[in-house]
């Protein structure tokens, strides 16, 4: 069993962290919708099929905000009443990058918000000699240096997955300005180890939880997420 609270007789609610995160942290604001949907599927009583359900709720809410943080440029279009209306168009591709397992239940979300979006992969694991995060697949659109990426991954830890995922990326050509991370809970750690290695990238999250515990699992979390969606509790 993971650990389930903080220390024993502690809690945590939904507004009780002290941290401020980096501006490049990007936080849904904490409505109270947002925190019914965290409250569901933080709860380890919540059965799969509600946990998937809301879950795909908060991922909808994440990747449109993710979408806020990518380049525009301004764009006029003249409306059917013949008049000019000044507004923007998205910079360039877009594309979603996912790290598997857990990462593929946002994919769904991103296709539901851009038409036809192109998605990637990235399966990274922990070398069994060395417990250096490694890479062990890849595939990614040809031209992904020239989109602006969703890199999707619900839970910000350690860090170290993402931290390689991420190595990929600029390996291929992508800015890392062009990087948005997007995932449901983040934690102080996991944010500090990716913005020390790269500190133009952008997290977006719906929310930072306190600290990670022993096992490396976010406090107070919501258990693990692949398992709790993909069902192989
Ligand atoms: N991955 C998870 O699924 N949960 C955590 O708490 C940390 C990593």
């Amino acid at each position: 069993m993971i650990g389930t609270s903080k220390e024993e007789g502690s809690a945590s609610d939904a507004k009780s962290s002290s941290y401020t995160p980096p501006p490049n942290v990007i936080v849904l604001p904490q409505t109270k919708e947002l925190v019914a949907l965290m409250t569901i599927i933080r709860d380890k009583e919540t059965g799969r099929s509600d946990f998937v359900f809301y879950s795909d709720r908060i991922i909808r809410l994440l990747v449109e905000e993710g979408l806020n943080h990518v380049a525009f440029v301004e764009k006029t279009v003249i409306t059917p009443t013949g008049v000019e209306y000044k507004g923007l168009g998205f910079q360039g591709g877009i594309c979603g990058v996912s790290i598997m397992r857990a990462g593929e239940s946002m994919e769904q979300g991103l296709r539901e918000c851009c038409k036809g979006v192109r998605i990637g992969k990235i399966l990274i694991q922990r070398d069994e000699e060395t417990a250096m995060p490694t890479l062990f697949y890849s595939k990614l659109p040809e031209d992904i240096a020239s989109r602006q990426v969703l890199l999707l991954d619900p839970m910000l830890a350690t860090g170290g997955s993402a931290h390689k995922a991420i190595e990929v990326l600029i390996e291929r050509g992508v800015p890392e300005d062009h990087i948005v991370f997007v995932n449901l809970v983040a934690c102080p750690e996991g944010i500090k180890y990716l913005l020390d290695g790269y500190p133009k990238l952008r997290i977006v999250t719906a929310c930072v939880d306190t600290c990670l515990n022993e096992k490396k699992y976010i406090l107070p979390g919501l258990g693990d997420f692949g398992d709790r969606y993909f069902g192989t509790a």
